[in-house]
Formats: structure tokens, C-alpha cells, sequence
């Protein structure tokens, strides 16, 4: 039975308000080409949203193409592992959300899905999409390739030299892949040249963002179509265990896969929320992409949130080991969640990342990316302090296979 969501007044589901914003958050600060096709878009999308043949159409690629509903798998081991840690009675039952077995390999997919049928809808038929990890690149490449659409992928060149495998997949499919020569050459450049070719290709350009930021209505948009994790939690912890969740885990780059899985739950009060930024060598030796925990409100890439800057405002350069959490900014929703105080914001550094990576491969038999792997090491920190009958969910976003010849770098094994 689909479970009922409707938001109560004065709910955290919400947000936006009719300008984009998320308190002082969000907003849509762009170039004055852009805001037509902003306005087009959010038409647009709202028809789409209240059309059931849309609906029905996406449901059913979810389901025949993605794969999903993604299970709800129990992690036995992990959780018996963090249980030998913990005081006597401590250690809670540790849940994955798998959406690391949607086909091509992440949960980006379910967002770029909702907007390659908004572009066919609009009839542009040239997609443009930034990458950090290539997961968003790969899913934008693999449905243009499904629905016969031009695709070019703007990814800055340190990440295609450390996600060389998404590379060759998406020239597989059929993308061009621009490697992106300015700046630190990752994430935050591929988006900045993404925007410089939607303002000169209004006609026929369809721009696809891989997160909750950007301009309005692009945070919303992306948490919506991502917004299926949380419901298929929330439907399969009540079948399973026959309650909600008590704590929901989860990484954050721009933050879709969060506010994904978060979303439905916002109303719950008795769910705890942690959102797990990348910490790379440590807050305090200033080279990491924790927007919340290091960084202060600023404006970027259209829209207003915490971002790591320097003394004179400009944009910080970012580091983590995971190029999917590689970004100096985080999105809007994220910003207000954590001044609302709704959502709890922890960091892992590299480190941490890396030997839960390998905790989580030897224990359940599942490499996840680098980028869960950041939430997977909180867990290993918040289970312990849990009782046993606590329930906790992390959302395990992607797969590994993606990090396997970086991984190997480091370790020093040669492939
Ligand atoms: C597997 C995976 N997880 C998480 C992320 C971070 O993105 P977001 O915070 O939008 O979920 C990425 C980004 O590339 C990714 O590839």
C-alpha cells in the first residue's frame, strides 16, 4: 500500500515558497538570458508534476529501466560487527537502502530520468549535464542514449583522470565528455562551463543538474524526483519491521541523495536525520568540501547556501578523495535544514571514508563508492551509541566499481 505524504501546514515539506526559497536560502540569482528559460522550465515542470500521464510514464521506466523498487537489506554482519564494539545492549540494526543496484550504478539516475522526459516534454533535444564522479555524467549519457537525445558532459580534468572508467562508459553511450581546464578542475568548474553553454544555447538546450542546487526550481525538481528513496524506506521499514526508522544516514555533495531519502520523513519527529559531508584531511587543515561545518552563506551557481569561501568572499577550492563530494557548496534545502536545526550535519575525512569502503566490501560482500562510504563511516560511529532496538537506514547510493582503479592507487596495488 503507497503510504500517504501529503504535507501538513507549517511542514519542513514545504519549502520551497513561490521564489525558490528555503528561508533565506535557495532563490534564483542568474544571468538575465537564463531567467526565461528558468521560467519556462518551472512552468513546465509544474504541469508535468500534476499530470498523471507523466507520472505514469516515469513510474513505469522506474520500474522496467531503473529497476526499482531498490531493497531495503538488512546489513546482518555490519551491524553483529559494531555490536562486539558497543556496551551490552548497544549497537543498532543497521539498514542499507540499495539504490546502488539502480542500472547504471547510483541514484542519479532517478533524477536525470524525471528530467530527460521534462526536456522531451519542453522538445529540446540537447541535454547538457555537469559531473563530478561521472555517476550523474553516465546517467545523463545512458537515457539520452534510450530516448535518442545529444549529450555533452562537462567534467573538470582532475576528475576525468580519477574516474576513467565513467569516462569510457559515457563515450560508450554516446556523450561528448568536455574535460573542464579551469579553476581546481573538478566539479564546481563543470558547472560553471555548464552554465556558460546553456546561456548560449537557449534554443534547443536542455540543461540537466546532477543535485539539489542551481537556480529555482532546480533544488525542489531534483528532490522530488529523488524523493522515491524516502518512499519506498518508509513503505519498506513499515513492512519490515512494522515502524519507521528511528535515524536516517546519509552522504552529501550537493545533497540530492539525502534530501532524497530525507524528504518523506521530515514530518516524522521521531526520525533523526544525519547528512555526512566529506571532510578530506580534516576540517581544520582547511582542505575539505564541508560546506556546512566550514564554510559560511554566500551565492553560487544561481542560488543561496553555505559555501566554502575565503577571506574576500571568493569561492574556496574543495578537496575530498570522493570527486562525487567534491564541491565547494551545498544545497539550499541542506542550508536551512541545518539552521532549523531538523537535520543533523556530521563530516568523515578520507580516511574514514576509505577503511569503512573496505569494512563494508569484507563484512557484506558489497563495494559501495567512495562517496556512502563517508556515510558508512559515521554509522560506524552513531550505531554503537544506539540501543539494539534502534533502526537505522543509510542510504547506500553507489556502487564501487567506479573507485576500484583510485582505490588501487592508493593502496598501492597496481590493476
Ligand atoms: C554515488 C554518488 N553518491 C553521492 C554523490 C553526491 O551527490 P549528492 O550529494 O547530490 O547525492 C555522487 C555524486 O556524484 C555520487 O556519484
Amino acid at each position: 500500500m503507497p503510504v500517504t505524504i501529503a504535507p501538513p501546514p507549517n511542514s519542513f515539506r514545504n519549502g520551497p515558497d513561490e521564489r525558490g526559497r528555503f528561508g533565506i536560502f535557495g532563490g534564483r540569482f542568474v544571468a538575465e538570458t537564463l531567467m526565461p528559460l528558468i521560467l519556462d522550465l518551472e512552468a513546465a515542470y509544474t504541469a508535468a508534476k500534476a499530470d498523471p500521464a507523466f507520472q505514469a510514464e516515469m513510474n513505469s521506466h522506474l520500474t522496467h529501466y531503473v529497476g526499482r523498487p531498490s531493497p531495503l537489506y538488512y546489513a546482518e554482519r555490519l551491524t553483529e560487527h559494531l555490536r562486539a564494539q558497543a556496551a551490552p545492549g548497544q549497537g543498532a540494526k543497521i539498514f542499507f537502502k540499495r539504490d546502488e543496484l539502480n542500472h547504471t550504478g547510483s541514484h542519479k539516475v532517478n533524477n536525470v530520468l524525471g528530467q530527460i522526459m521534462l526536456a522531451r516534454r519542453m522538445g529540446k533535444p540537447r541535454i547538457i549535464a555537469e559531473t563530478g564522479a561521472g555517476q550523474h555524467g553516465v546517467a545523463t549519457a545512458t537515457l539520452c542514449a534510450r530516448f535518442g537525445l545529444k549529450c555533452v558532459v562537462y567534467m573538470g580534468a582532475v576528475d576525468v583522470a580519477r574516474q576513467a572508467p565513467n569516462v569510457f562508459r559515457m563515450k560508450m553511450l554516446g556523450a561528448e565528455v568536455v574535460p573542464v581546464q579551469s579553476g581546481t578542475k573538478t566539479l564546481k568548474d563543470a558547472m560553471n562551463e555548464a552554465l556558460r553553454d546553456w546561456v548560449t544555447n537557449v534554443a534547443d538546450t536542455f540543461y540537466c543538474i546532477g543535485t539539489v542546487a542551481g537556480p529555482h526550481p532546480y533544488p525542489a525538481m531534483v528532490r522530488d524526483f529523488q524523493s522515491i528513496i524516502g518512499r519506498e524506506t518508509k513503505q519498506q521499514m513499515l513492512e519490515m519491521e512494522g515502524r519507521l526508522p528511528d535515524s536516517l544516514v546519509a552522504c552529501i555533495g550537493g545533497g540530492s541523495n539525502a534530501m532524497g531519502l530525507f524528504h518523506p520523513f521530515l514530518d516524522d519527529p521521531e526520525v533523526a536525520m544525519y547528512g555526512v559531508e566529506a571532510a578530506g584531511h580534516g576540517i581544520s587543515s582547511g582542505l575539505h568540501a564541508a560546506s556546512l561545518s566550514g564554510g559560511k552563506p554566500g551565492v553560487l551557481h544561481g542560488n543561496r547556501t553555505y559555501l566554502l569561501q575565503d577571506a574576500d568572499g571568493q569561492i574556496a577550492d574543495a578537496h575530498s578523495i570522493s570527486a562525487g563530494l567534491d564541491y565547494p557548496g551545498i544545497g539550499p534545502e541542506h542550508a536551512w535544514l541545518h539552521e532549523a536545526g531538523r537535520v543533523t550535519y556530521l563530516s568523515a575525512t578520507d580516511q574514514e571514508a576509505l577503511d569503512a569502503f573496505k569494512q563494508c566490501s569484507m563484512l557484506e560482500g558489497i563495494i559501495p563508492a567512495l562517496e556512502p562510504a563517508h556515510a558508512l563511516a559515521k554509522v560506524g560511529e552513531l550505531a554503537p551509541q544506539k540501543p539494539q532496538d534502534h533502526l537505522l537506514v543509510v542510504n547506500l547510493c553507489g556502487r564501487g566499481d567506479k573507485d576500484i582503479p583510485q582505490v588501487a592507487e592508493i593502496l598501492g596495488t597496481r590493476l
